[in-house]
C-alpha cells in the first residue's frame, strides 16, 4: 500500500528537479540569475582577493565558496555554477579578459582564417577546473538544493566572438544574415565544445543544465530557426546521446513570437522567459509545453515594495508550483539591496502556504 513519505523526506526531496521532471514539487522552486556575484559583499571580498574574475571562475576552492555563498544567505532551491559563458571561446583558443567597468575583451573571428586559429581540441583539458568546481559544489551543498551547470547558447557565444565585446552586435547580426561558412563551421565549433563541455559538467554533479541565448532577440524572425532553435537543439541532442536523461533548462532571450516555437520545437525540460513575457501567457501557453522558469524584472527587484510583491503574485496566480521555477527575467543589477532578495524568497514562500 502507498504510505505518504514522511514530511522530513518531502523537505529533502528537490522542488526543482521536481519540476524539471514533471513531478509536484514540495513547494515553488525559486533560484536567481547571476545569484552569485555583486550585489554580496561576502562575494566582492571573494573577488578583490582571487584578483580577476577570471582567476576567481578557475580556482575551484573559491569559485565553488562563491557558488555557495548565495544558499548560505537565501532559502533558494538551486546553487548555479559560478563560471562564464565565456571561458568556451577562451578555451577554443581566443583570447579573453575583463576589463574593469568595460566587460569582456575577446579576439575576434570574422573570416575562415581566423577561425583556422581555434580548436575544440583541448576544451577538456582547460576546463577541468571548472568540472572540479561543480564536484566540489555537489559535494557541499545543502540537503534539497539542486546544482545548474550552464553555457551560453552557440549565437549569444559566436557573438561575442565575433564582435570581441558587449556591443549593439551589428557585425554577428550580419554574419547571421549572410550565413557565410565560416559563421555555420564557427556555430558548429561551440556546437561541438558545448556538448563536451555540458556532458563534464553532468558526471562532475550538475543535476540540470541551462543553454543561455541572452541575445536571441537580436535574430530576425527568419534566422532563428536556423541560428537559435537548431543549434540548441543540436546541443541536447548531443548531451543526451551520451546523458539521456539530462535535464536542460533553455533561455532564449527576449524572442518574442518566436518563444512559441523555442517549447516546441527544442526539446527542454523548461523555457526561461525574459520580463517582456506575461504570467498569463507563461500559464496559459507555455506551460502545457514545458515547465517555464522566470520572469520578474531585475529593475522590479531593485524597486522592491510593493510591485514586488505583485510580480510574484501575479506569477502564483498564473502558473501553477507544478510548472514554474521563480526566477527573475535576467541577471540581478549589482546594486539590489539584499533585504528586497529577502523579500522576494518571503513573497515566493507566502504562496505555498496559501
Ligand atoms: O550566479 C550566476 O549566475 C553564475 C555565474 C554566471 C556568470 N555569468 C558570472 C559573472 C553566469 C551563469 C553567467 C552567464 C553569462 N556571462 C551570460 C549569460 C547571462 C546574461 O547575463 O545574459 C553572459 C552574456 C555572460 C558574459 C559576461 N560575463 C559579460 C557580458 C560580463 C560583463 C558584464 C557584467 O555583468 O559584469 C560578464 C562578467 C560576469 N560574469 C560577472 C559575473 C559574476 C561580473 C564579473 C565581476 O565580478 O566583475
Amino acid at each position: 500500500m502507498f504510505e505518504p513519505s514522511p514530511q522530513s523526506s518531502l523537505q529533502s526531496r528537490k522542488a526543482l528537479l521536481d519540476v524539471l521532471d514533471g513531478i509536484d514539487p514540495h513547494r515553488r522552486p525559486l533560484w536567481m540569475m547571476r545569484q552569485a556575484g555583486r550585489y554580496l559583499p561576502e562575494y566582492r571580498e571573494l573577488r578583490a582577493k582571487a584578483g580577476s574574475f577570471l582567476s576567481l571562475c578557475y580556482n575551484p576552492q573559491l569559485a565553488s565558496e562563491v557558488t555557495l555563498q548565495p544558499l548560505n544567505r537565501f532559502d533558494f532551491d538551486a546553487a548555479i555554477l559560478f563560471a562564464d559563458i565565456l571561458l568556451i571561446p577562451q578555451a577554443l583558443g581566443a583570447s579573453l579578459s575583463f576589463q574593469a567597468g568595460d566587460g569582456p575583451v575577446l579576439s575576434t573571428v570574422r573570416s575562415s582564417a581566423d577561425l583556422a586559429g581555434l580548436s575544440a581540441d583541448r576544451v577538456s583539458d582547460l576546463l577541468a577546473p571548472v568540472y572540479d568546481t561543480v564536484a566540489r559544489v555537489a559535494a557541499l551543498k545543502p540537503e534539497g538544493v539542486a546544482l545548474i551547470g550552464f553555457c551560453g547558447a552557440p549565437w549569444t557565444v559566436a557573438s561575442y566572438m565575433i564582435e570581441g565585446r558587449s556591443s549593439t552586435r551589428r557585425e554577428a547580426r550580419l554574419a547571421a544574415i549572410l550565413a557565410p561558412s565560416w559563421f555555420q563551421a564557427l556555430i558548429d565549433l561551440i556546437v561541438e565544445a558545448s556538448i563536451e563541455y555540458l556532458v563534464s559538467q553532468v558526471r562532475a554533479g550538475a543535476e540540470a543544465v541551462q543553454i543561455f541565448d541572452s541575445w536571441a532577440g537580436d535574430l530576425p524572425a527568419h534566422c532563428f530557426e536556423r541560428w537559435c532553435i537548431e543549434p540548441v537543439r543540436q546541443i541536447i541532442d548531443g548531451v543526451r546521446a551520451q546523458i539521456p536523461e539530462a535535464r536542460v533548462i533553455g533561455f532564449p532571450r527576449a524572442a518574442g513570437t518566436n518563444l512559441l516555437d523555442f517549447a516546441q520545437r527544442v526539446p527542454v525540460n523548461a523555457v526561461a522567459v525574459d520580463a517582456g513575457v506575461s504570467p498569463r501567457v507563461m500559464g496559459r501557453d507555455l506551460a502545457p509545453l514545458c515547465a517555464v522558469q522566470g520572469n520578474i524584472d531585475p529593475l522590479v527587484l531593485l524597486a522592491g515594495g510593493a510591485a514586488l510583491d505583485a510580480a510574484v503574485d501575479d506569477l502564483a496566480a498564473a502558473i501553477p508550483k507544478r510548472r514554474h521555477i521563480a526566477n527573475l527575467g535576467h541577471g540581478i543589477l549589482p546594486e539590489t539591496p539584499i533585504a528586497h532578495v529577502d523579500a522576494l524568497v518571503a513573497r515566493v514562500r507566502l504562496h505555498d502556504g496559501l
